[in-house]
């Protein structure tokens, strides 16, 4: 089939790009290859086989060129970090994706599937049981509560600590700009794909890990971060009491979960989650990388925080699972993925000093006061 990947440079859609080829497909890449994800251009492990379109999703000229002749659709161009630049996320990740379906339906076009790419962060802080009061939708914790080093979600009735629940696909609770620019997408996506009969899936992934992540999202995951400062041999940032829990797909898993509700119908309308089952602490995973990289680790917990950090999340994969989806592959792996890339390229150490520029810039990493 003839299959448009926007943002098909980047990490999940190059990977998603290399087996629709391999499956026979024919595919072309609109990507507009934003900086600094892309400061070298055209990554060089785009194939040549794949047809690539520099453009733009948000502009009508680039984005009806892109879809001349298409029938399937992997939408994974985002505005991504936590920058405040809010009106960005919705441009790019809202109005992007309505525009997608605009032409669609305006021009009549053959679409037989639209697969778009949302994210774990819809959920906001998940979902926590309170033994007392039951189950609830935490907001983000208050700055006072972070700065006298007090982590944990409370009931917000009788203020005893909550325990994390693996959260389904039922609850959303979107809570920084990226998060509430992807719920939109999903909302525009499901509800104009439903309403002009245009079969859509959701996916919202978990923290994705593999080779060919950028080195330069600002507030992006810990893999990246602490990859980095191990690979330059300093000591990760470990915020809070690096206790966090969070779960971790590896690239492959979610290729297969993208080309799995591609070709199952029951999929349709639907939203999936896309995690790795299994929570690891902060400090688990940092032992983790650190045995890959041969390291020592020795985690110091300064007393720092992010502010708009999630406490702690987990996606249940019971609703993939059922149609035959399972993660297959570990923590480690991705690991030596990413180290294998990080080996192959030249990096240098002002990656590290970039981000965290920025973060300091933005005042999103702040202390306790004690
Ligand atoms: N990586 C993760 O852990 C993760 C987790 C949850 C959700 N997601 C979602 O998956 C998708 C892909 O993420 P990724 O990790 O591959 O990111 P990425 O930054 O590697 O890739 C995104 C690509 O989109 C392109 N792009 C950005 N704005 C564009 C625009 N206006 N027009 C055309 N192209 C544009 C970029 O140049 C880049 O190549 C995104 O929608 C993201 O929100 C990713």
């Amino acid at each position: 089939m003839h299959v448009l990947v926007t943002g098909g440079a980047g990490f999940i859609g190059s990977h998603t790009v290399d087996v629709l080829l391999k499956e026979g497909h024919t595919v072309r890449i609109l990507d507009i290859l934003e900086k600094p994800t892309h400061l070298r251009g055209k990554p060089d492990y785009l194939p040549e086989e794949a047809e690539f379109m520099e453009g733009d999703v948000t502009n009508r000229r680039e984005l009806e060129k892109a879809l001349k002749d298409i029938e399937i659709i992997f939408h994974f161009a985002a505005y991504m970090d936590y920058l405040t630049d809010f009106s960005k996320f919705f441009h790019v990740n809202s109005a992007g994706t309505a525009l997608l379906y605009e032409l669609i339906v305006e021009k009549d076009l053959p679409i037989r599937k639209v697969i778009v790419a949302s994210s774990q962060a819809v959920y906001g802080e998940g979902k926590y049981l309170c033994k007392e009061h039951g189950i609830f939708s935490p907001n983000i914790r208050g700055i006072e509560q972070l700065e006298r080093g007090e982590w944990e979600i409370t009931c917000p009735q009788c203020k005893s600590v909550a325990t994390p629940q693996i959260t389904d696909e039922e609850v959303v609770n979107p809570q920084n700009q990226y998060a509430i620019s992807k719920y939109s997408q999903e909302l525009i996506a499901l509800n104009l794909g439903r309403r002009y009969h245009i079969p859509t899936t959701v996916l919202r992934y978990s923290i994705v890990q593999g080779a060919r992540q950028s080195f330069y999202n600002v507030y992006s995951g810990v893999c990246r971060i602490f990859c980095l400062s191990m690979y330059f041999d300093h000591q990760p940032p470990i915020y809070e009491d690096g206790m966090q829990l969070r779960d971790y797909v590896n690239i492959e898993d979610v290729v297969k979960a993208n080309l799995l509700v591609l070709d199952d119908p029951r999929a349709d309308y639907q939203i999936f989650n896309v995690g790795g089952r299994k929570g690891y602490t902060v400090l688990e995973f940092a032992r983790i990388l650190a045995k890959t990289f041969g390291k020592k680790f020795n985690p110091e917990i300064t007393g720092e925080f992010r502010f708009g950090d999630t406490r702690h999340i987990i996606s249940s994969i019971d609703k993939l699972k059922a149609l035959g989806w399972e993660p297959k592959n570990s923590v480690e792996k991705s690991v030596r993925d990413y180290y294998g890339w990080l080996n192959n390229r030249v990096v240098t150490e002002d990656i590290l000093d970039y981000a965290e520029k920025k973060m300091k810039e933005l005042k999103i990493v702040r202390r306790i006061i004690v």
